[in-house]
């Protein structure tokens, strides 16, 4: 178990993707390596439509790159059972209640594990002020609310690597603040991987052990940046809007340069 610590968790190595579009293919994802490395939180900004859910689906095995490798957890491609993936569109399932959403992984492997899991999943709805709405049905909910849902199952998935679309976006700033907390306590108490995928550098800086920019499409890594301030002292440190900076230069460099 040990010697594991070590290991990457992911390693992206020259992926590049492409899609075909009414003109012919366009390229998508062009040669971009990432790793990550066991109990990391790396946030990821870019510009929309730059490639990150497309990024993410590469890593979560659910779409294959033209070029290039990706293993999680050493293991070569495949199906990657330590990953939870929080995409970007909730997916919550329109026939199934709140309650039932949030339980689905652990429902799947059995009906032990959701009893189990669903001590946990009252206290994650509790915190996440869901407890009126579990025998409500996605349509019937806000988008905050979904997004809250959706966020509670992918933690209930119980898996080691976390990987998160936007999980914050369509929350208010106060909700926002509440839950970043929380996944910052989940990530430290059980030591997860976590890829965030974020627009807002606040957020990314905020959270993460190292934030990585992604460039307008086809998506490159523009630059990586370890945030080496101490997570209690990021607030009022004077490092902190230096690196925030950094961050927008690079975000706002390639706007124009693509312009
Ligand atoms: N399955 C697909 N088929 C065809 N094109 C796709 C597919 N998925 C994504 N694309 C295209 O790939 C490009 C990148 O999309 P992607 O969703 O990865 O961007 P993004 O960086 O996540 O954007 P946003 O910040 O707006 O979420 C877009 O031009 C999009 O239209
Ligand atoms: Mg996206």
């Amino acid at each position: 178990m040990k010697a594991l610590q070590a290991e990457s968790a992911i390693e992206a190595l020259s992926l590049s993707k492409s899609f075909q579009g009414a003109q012919g293919r366009y390229l998508v994802l062009d040669n971009v390596s990432l790793t990550i490395t066991r109990g990391e939180f790396v946030s990821m900004l870019g510009p929309s439509g730059g490639g990150k859910s497309t990024l993410l689906n590469v890593l979560a095995g659910l779409e294959q790159p033209d070029e290039g490798t990706v293993r999680i957890e050493g293991r070569a491609p495949g199906w990657y059972p330590s990953i939870a993936y929080m995409q970007q569109k909730d997916l919550l399932l329109p026939w199934r209640t709140l309650w039932d959403n949030v339980l689905l992984a652990p429902e799947l492997k059995s009906r032990a594990e959701k009893r189990r899991a669903a001590d946990t999943a009252r206290k994650l709805v509790h915190e996440f002020k869901l407890e009126g709405f579990l025998r409500t049905y996605p349509a019937q909910l806000s988008g905050g609310m979904r997004q809250r849902a959706a966020l509670i199952r992918t933690l209930l998935c119980d898996q080691d690597i976390l990987l998160l679309d936007e999980p914050f976006g369509a929350l208010d700033a106060i909700t926002r603040g509440r839950l970043q907390a929380l996944l910052l306590r989940v990530w430290r108490a059980y030591g997860k991987t976590v890829l965030l995928v974020t627009h807002d550098v606040d957020e990314a800086v905020l959270l993460s052990d190292r934030v990585v920019v992604l460039s307008a499409m086809p998506g490159r890594v523009l630059g990586e940046y370890a945030i080496p301030i101490p997570q209690h002292a990021r607030a009022a440190s004077p490092e902190t809007p230096r690196l925030k900076a950094r961050i927008l230069e690079t975000l706002v460099g390639d706007a124009t340069d693509a312009s």
